[in-house]
């Protein structure tokens, strides 16, 4: 085709093609009809570039092919984080009906950037945030967005407390001094990172047992020579390594004490909430100036999904919100409510829909047998190492993550115990550190994972 005509004919990507909808549709209908999706993951890099190779070009290929080199090569790579034996790093589950919404969301280019473009859009995905804020008992303030991660929700909420506090301290008339953030020892590496970008830098308090509690704090405070540059606490619950909650009530009493930001990472733990069995461990959350809990860790939705809850949400416009002549009309308004004024961020899919149809369509109860059934299983497995002579529990899980040690064993017997696993495609584990050691870890968020699955990955510790 000469060039000439190919301009002639700008519109043939977007026209429809009824075949490879067909097709594709086909494809994703037999991924989500499955009982359960295959583990995969194993990857050979010089054959993943053998059918690479030379496949964009000027003219394109048939779609089929194409397909055809995902489905038979790059997919049977790439690790199935919403397998029920995957159990690992945090895993993913999404529901059946949070996968098939995201698909309406991807087919509609449903963006959720302002109430001006998509009030629809914004609403339902402040119902769910309404939600999520009642279930962590915050009050009727509170507002958020939907991010992409832990780590984007984590980043924007310490720069709105870091923007605050230099708010507050120009209109008391104190120096704009580097500020700080009180953190533990077993915070998030994404905090590290947020405070890097942010030009914070961390108060460290170390933990004993891997908890922060507001008791560690003080004694914290109490030896440093001079803490009036820490501007914000942050609280885990839990933490990813080892699903520790920590004491957010007494740590929010010391925020409060001192007029520190109180930011809960419950990015992993957060769902735990919904567990009757373990809420009492989450008392003091409703004290959070903002929170952030991911839809695509444990409220089973797909990625990229991260809610953030401020208290205020005025504080995070007044920060976040971008300036350009040609955004005027977005903000006219003063009560519109933009999700894309509350996180460092413009343009957004509208990606806590989802989480909307699948909460909507499943009901909350739903998510808390969900929830519960993770919890029974990280109690199954630790109950199964406790029986074992040549095993022993780092400590009994509070939420879905179980530590242990196999006794003589180092970073190599777990590197092979990992690598026969996933060889035989029973499950993807991985290890740990614990105190310097490398311990196992089993991290349990599939409602489909079985004592079953639990007992094969146990009984290759033999
Ligand atoms: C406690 C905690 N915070 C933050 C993050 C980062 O979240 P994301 O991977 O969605 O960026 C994680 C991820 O595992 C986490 O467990």
């Amino acid at each position: 085709m000469s060039t000439q005509s190919r301009s002639a004919d700008a519109a043939r990507m977007h026209r429809p093609d009824p075949e490879m909808t067909q097709v594709i549709l086909g494809y994703v209908a037999d991924r989500l009809l499955r009982d359960e999706v295959p583990l995969d993951g194993l990857a050979d890099r010089a054959q993943l570039s053998a059918v690479l190779d030379g496949l964009i070009t000027e003219d394109g290929n048939d779609f089929r092919q194409v397909l055809d080199i995902y489905a038979d090569h790059l997919a049977l790579t790439v690790l199935s984080a919403d397998s029920p034996r995957m159990l690992t790093f945090i895993p993913s589950a999404p529901t059946k009906a949070s996968l098939l919404f995201d698909m309406v969301v991807s087919a509609a280019s449903l963006q959720g950037i302002s109430w001006f473009e998509a009030a629809g859009a914004v609403m339902a995905e402040n119902q769910v945030l309404r939600t999520l804020a009642d279930i962590a008992g915050m009050p009727a303030s509170t507002g958020g967005v939907f991010v992409s991660g832990g780590s984007a929700a984590n980043l924007s909420a310490l720069v709105v407390a870091r923007d605050t506090e230099r708010r507050r301290r120009a209109k008391a008339g104190l120096p704009d001094v580097p500020l700080r953030v009180a953190v533990s020892d077993q915070a998030h590496s994404s905090i590290t990172n947020a405070l890097n970008i942010t030009a914070m830098s961390a108060f460290v308090v170390e933990t004993a047992d891997g908890q922060l509690t507001g008791e560690s704090l003080r004694a914290a405070i109490a030896r440093a020579e001079d803490v009036s540059d820490v501007c914000a606490v942050v609280a885990t619950a839990g933490t990813t390594n080892a699903g520790i909650i920590d004491d957010v009530a007494g740590i929010g009493e010391v925020a409060r004490e001192r007029g520190w930001w109180l930011h809960v990472d419950g990015a992993y733990g957060g769902a735990g909430m919904l567990a009757p069995s373990i809420r009492h461990r989450y008392a003091g959350v409703e004290l959070a100036d903002s929170i952030v809990m991911d839809p695509h860790k444990w409220w089973f939705a797909p990625f990229d999904s991260a809610a953030l809850l401020y208290r205020e949400p005025r504080l995070a416009k007044a920060v976040h919100t971008q300036d350009a002549s040609y955004l005027d009309v977005i903000h006219e308004h003063e009560e519109d409510f933009n999700p894309s004024d509350l996180a460092f961020h413009l343009t957004r899919r509208a990606r806590g829909l989802p989480l909307w149809f699948s909460m909507a369509v499943n009901g909350i109860g739903a998510y808390r047998d969900a929830v519960e059934h993770s919890l029974e299983m990280a109690r199954y497995a630790a109950a199964r190492i406790e029986d074992r002579s040549d095993c022993e529990l780092v400590r009994m899980p509070d939420l879905s993550v179980v530590l242990f040690r196999r006794s003589g064993w180092e970073a190599r017997e777990y590197e092979q115990w990992s690598r026969r696993l996933l060889e035989t495609q029973r499950a993807f584990v991985t290890s740990s550190r614990w105190h310097g050691q490398t311990v196992g870890r089993l991290v349990f968020l599939h409602p489909a994972t079985t004592t079953e699955m639990v007992d094969e990955v146990l009984s290759a510790l033999d």
